[in-house]
């Protein structure tokens, strides 16, 4: 199917302009004077010539449609084929409208409200000239202390396979070359960069096989069942051999079993790094070890541009190897519809009317609310019109409320807490708005207007959390509580005995000692985006009934990590009634469980659970298990439940965990409505990868539990009979 691809462009191209098609420059590289684009990773001299710069193949981080149309002119101008710019970017969870980060949208269990979230971006992004988003990030993660969990939507393999998806069919559609408003997805990074060792970015990854498959790779593997057109690798290694040379993982798995053809990218500088790895000798040997897994595109650097030729001519590379990777980087051109349009969606006219508009920002509004997570209420929230309110922090009157991933939003025009609390209260006038410190600083004049924005208060919201800057890429902490400045304001604000609301702001799973004790109500906020005052506002206030429910645990501390809910039992587990045998696997000074565990989260009404039945004891291959729980909604204000069903091998080949997410469902129930739930369960969801890595399941007894988190549920059992 590309044959007249290779008819028409590779069979009359130099080498030379072969292998330029497999490099990506960044956006300066195209930058008039005056221009200052996004840079997201190292830069370092290349020894670029400008010939070379017009026959790349593909440039990232330039966004507006007047930009992209002149930058594509130039190209084309001077670009002997006439073959387009391919334009990307990280438009990760939104382009100009930012909606929450994919952690945030993960808690909010919706993938419906995730597609139009890329959706949205995808339009946005389009109409400014791009043509590929660097998302989405699908990395499982299980340890707070990485900085980039805030990209992940969590800790469980199947929920990130569900968004997944939701992502990948909201920015691509089904017509990439009939839609010009949607842009190619590129799911990344592939494979494992969550588990980096220590939480410590572009650190060591360690995993089996089996372990791999079994978590790692299965919401790659939806993104792609999805249609994802790209791939991009990561920077660590998988079984010892850097993912972006790993002929086993690229051209065995992905490109072999799993029958990718799209285009594989490396991330920034991956191919260079694999010397720094000690995978290569040179960066020669680096280009050599990347071409032959299978890595179309060079990411900034000039590995490919500056090694292939000579690899070729010592007859190490097979130039057919350059012109697969060329073939499909022309492919996804033309799947564009570049070839026939290369300004494609771009429209400067068009940009103003669709970018940041009234309907993108009310979605925003709208995601921001259901992805915030209520952790804590001992009757303080809602607020109360008529209360007397002091809002204080550094979060209270901030822009920065979007999160690492978020170059071209605008933290000016983001929807402050204190502007938007103000728009709701009955009396505005009487909203206290007060720092009381910085992120990571405190001094006394601040504390005093603390002080004395509180005095009057009935009640007291505190707005405290995470700079942006504190999570992201490179964003990795050692400490994962909040600063010592922000804990000393909510000691001296809880001091002064009136009732305290606290609102995080923060991108990952926070040790929350002095926060979670000291506080009355807890509010997570994560980086709720362009609109997230507004939805801040409306659930404080009681407008919004808070729905969010956590998809990665909230350790007691650092120490515990990581600790997830989706764990083995082991041989020595913990007994639910703790007593004083010191032989189990338990820790002497902290609780296994993590403070608040995955699919927690509260509302301001109850949900009860009952008459949790099956359809039988015993299923067969054939014959799925029908799973029926009543949920009630027991309080005076209506709700989202997100009812959750979770599944336990009892025993298997290799030791399975204590609970899987295997389905689940949102209920909205008016107060003291009820509704019976129905799940089915087939015997293909039990399946799982054997010490043989063989996909499969086991006869034998099984749990279920059935709630509205990982811990207080209900359960029955049944038999798998095979
Ligand atoms: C960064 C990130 C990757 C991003 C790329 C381009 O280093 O690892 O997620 O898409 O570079 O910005």
């Amino acid at each position: 199917m590309t044959e007249h691809l290779y008819n028409k462009y590779v069979k009359n191209m130099t080498l030379e302009e072969k292998i330029a098609q497999l490099l990506q420059l960044a956006a300066p590289f195209y930058d008039e004077p005056g221009d200052h684009s996004e840079i997201t990773g190292p830069m370092e001299e290349l020894g670029i010539q400008s010939e070379t710069v017009r026959n790349a193949g593909s440039v990232l981080g330039v966004a507006g449609a007047a930009k992209m149309m002149a930058v594509q002119k130039a190209h084309l101008a001077n670009n002997r084929l006439g073959i387009p710019l391919l334009f990307m970017a990280d438009i990760v969870h939104g382009f100009k409208t930012i909606f929450p980060i994919p952690l945030a949208i993960g808690s909010s269990w919706n993938p419906e409200l995730a597609k139009q979230s890329a959706e949205i971006a995808a339009r946005e992004a389009a109409v400014s000239g791009l043509h590929v988003t660097f998302a989405p990030m699908v990395d499982l993660i299980r340890d707070p202390r990485w900085g980039r969990v805030m990209e992940s939507t969590g800790e469980d393999p199947y929920l990130n396979g569900v968004f997944a998806k939701a992502f990948v069919q909201g920015f691509q559609g089904d017509d990439l070359a009939g839609d010009t408003s949607r842009v190619a997805a590129c799911v990344k990074h592939f494979a494992a960069y969550g588990a980096a060792e220590g939480g410590r970015d572009y650190n060591t990854v360690d995993l089996s096989e089996r372990q791999l498959r079994e978590y790692y790779l299965p919401a790659y593997k939806k993104a792609l069942d999805a249609g994802a057109e790209m791939v991009m690798t990561s920077f660590n290694i998988v079984d010892g051999v850097p993912a972006t040379g790993n002929r086993k993982l690229l051209r065995d798995l992905l490109r072999g079993e799993w029958g990718f053809e799209g285009v594989i990218i490396s991330d920034w500088a991956s191919i260079k790094e694999m010397v720094a790895h000690g995978a290569a000798e040179d960066d020669k040997e680096a280009a050599f070890k990347a071409i032959r897994a299978g890595v179309d595109i060079d990411m900034m650097t000039t590995s490919y541009l500056h090694h292939l030729p000579e690899l070729v001519d010592e007859g190490l590379v097979d130039e057919a190897w350059i012109d697969e990777a060329v073939l499909r980087i022309l492919r996804l051109k033309e799947k564009l519809g570049l070839f026939d349009n290369p300004m494609r969606g771009a429209d400067p006219v068009r940009e103003k009317e669709i970018v940041y508009s009234a309907e993108h920002r009310q979605a925003a509004r709208k995601l921001a609310e259901k992805s915030c997570v209520l952790l804590k209420n001992e009757g303080v929230l809602p607020l109360r019109g008529e209360q007397r309110v002091a809002l204080i922090g550094p979060f209270a009157d901030s822009g920065d409320i979007l999160g690492w991933w978020s170059w071209t939003g605008s933290k000016e025009t983001a929807v402050k807490l204190s502007d938007a609390m103000r728009a709701v209260t009955d009396n505005p006038d009487q909203l206290m708005v007060a720092a009381g410190s910085g992120v990571d600083s405190i001094t006394d004049t601040q504390k005093e207007e603390a002080l004395i924005a509180a005095a009057g208060a009935d009640v007291i919201v505190l707005a405290v959390g995470e700079s942006s800057h504190m999570s992201g890429e490179g964003g990795s902490r050692t400490n994962i509580r909040l600063p010592d400045a922000q804990l000393e304001l909510i000691r001296l604000m809880k001091g002064l005995g009136k009732p305290v609301a606290i609102v995080l702001f923060n991108g990952r799973p926070l040790d929350l000692h002095g926060v979670y004790d000291q506080a009355d109500a807890v509010l997570e906020a994560w980086f709720p985006g362009s609109e997230g005052g507004a939805a801040l506002a409306d659930l404080l206030y009681g407008k919004v009934n808070p729905s969010g429910r956590l998809t990665m645990s909230f350790p007691n501390s650092v120490g515990q990590v990581p600790v997830y809910y989706n764990s083995f039992s082991t041989g020595r587990p913990k007994p639910a009634v703790e007593d004083e045998n010191r032989y189990v696997s338990k820790y002497i000074d902290s609780p296994n469980e993590p403070l608040l565990p995955f699919g927690y989260g509260l509302s301001y009404t109850t949900f009860a659970y009952e008459g949790l039945t099956l359809s039988s004891d015993t299923i067969k291959e054939d014959q799925p298990l029908e799973v029926k729980v009543r949920v009630t909604n027991t309080g005076r204000m209506s709700g989202t439940e997100t009812v959750q069903l979770y599944v336990r091998d009892i025993s298997g080949e290799v030791v399975r965990p204590v609970k899987e997410l295997k389905d689940f469902r949102q209920l909205e129930l008016a107060p003291g409505e009820s509704s019976e739930v129905i799940f089915f369960l087939e015997e293909k969801q039990l399946r799982y990868h054997h010490s043989d890595l063989s996909l499969s399941s086991d006869r034998g007894q099984f749990q279920v539990y059935a709630g509205g988190n990982s811990r207080d549920v209900q359960t029955a059992g049944f038999r798998l009979l095979k």
